[in-house]
């Protein structure tokens, strides 16, 4: 069953006299266990998409429907406290504190039910996404920008939903800690069931997406092979063609390594979290076992 239905939304604002349309008519289903792509060039509305996704705003027409249920209905300030979660391109964490404070206020926002060592969770999350003790006790500034895109998606998690948003959460970050986080999202989508949905502007990204969706002119298409992905980020993206040599293609070819091959800096990425739920019982699903 979809965990996140999108039904005929349609959103506008008022420009003057004039309704300005930026979705229109979207329908799509959203699967647990699957990793999504969502690209779209600038201005297309994928902030938008996200924010009606995760109820920060209202569609002026439609539904988003969270396992069958209008999340209206469901109460949208409920919907965003324990059903979904968002990872932001700037990270967005308080910067007076420390990793572990960032995810343990997060914690005391949800009403899901939590272990009750909720520091031993969240250092447990740190250290499934690769930040280790020392580090997390480092406050935000202290820590690179990859180390704080990991502590941000710690914190997306640590209110245990199995809804996971993230805008260009890649855009701040280098290449390798680019594939990194990309990989990251990929475990959490296959080996705990999580849906994730990623706002890119990166080929490299949408290459490792279950499927790749375009959101061009309000409408949101499934974009199907390399070739097209690469037609899809490519068109009027001023830092695609600024990146890109005259002559030479902007990104790798489709059949190119997307990602570095095993060993490389990939094997970086998070093992499952075996140890991560000290706290929760054994009966608790999988998905319940990283918190
Ligand atoms: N409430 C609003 N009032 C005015 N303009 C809006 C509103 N919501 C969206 N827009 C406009 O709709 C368009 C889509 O914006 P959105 O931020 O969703 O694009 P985007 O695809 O995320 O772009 P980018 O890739 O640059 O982040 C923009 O032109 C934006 O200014
Ligand atoms: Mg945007």
């Amino acid at each position: 069953m979809a965990i996140l239905s999108l039904r005929n939304l349609t959103y506008a604002y008022q420009d003057g006299a004039t309704q300005r349309y930026v979705l229109s008519d979207i329908s799509y289903d959203f699967e647990p266990g699957r990793f999504y792509a969502i690209l779209g060039n600038s201005g297309s509305g994928k902030t938008t998409l996200l924010s009606l996704m995760s109820a920060l705003d209202a569609p002026r027409s439609g539904e988003v429907l969270y396992q069958g249920t209008d999340i209206q209905k469901l109460g949208y300030e409920g919907f965003r406290r324990n059903h979904v979660s968002i990872v932001f391109q700037s990270y967005n964490l308080i910067p007076w504190l420390t990793a572990t404070e960032n995810v343990l206020v997060a914690m005391d926002i949800t009403d899901n039910k939590l272990p009750a060592d909720q520091r031993a969770v969240a250092t447990n999350l740190l250290s499934y996404l690769g930040i280790d003790a020392t580090r997390a006790e480092r406050r935000v500034p202290q820590l690179s920008g990859g180390e704080q895109q990991r502590v941000a998606i710690a914190r997306a998690l640590a209110t245990n939903v199995d809804l996971i948003l993230a805008d260009e959460p890649t855009g701040n970050l280098d290449e390798t800690s680019s594939e990194e986080i990309v990989q990251i999202f990929k475990a959490l989508a296959h080996e705990h069931d999580k849906c994730v949905v990623v706002v890119t502007h990166a080929a490299e990204v949408a290459n490792e997406a279950d499927e790749v969706l375009n959101l061009s002119k309000g409408v949101l298409g499934e974009v199907t092979g390399g070739a097209a992905v690469a037609a899809a980020v490519a068109p009027g993206d001023p830092m695609v063609a600024a990146a890109a040599a005259p002559g030479t293609p902007a990104f790798a070819a489709p059949s190119g390594p997307a990602v570095a091959a095993p060993g490389g800096p990939v094997s970086a990425a998070p093992a499952v979290p075996s140890t991560a739920a000290p706290a929760a019982s054994d009966s608790d699903s999988e998905r319940e076992a990283l918190v």
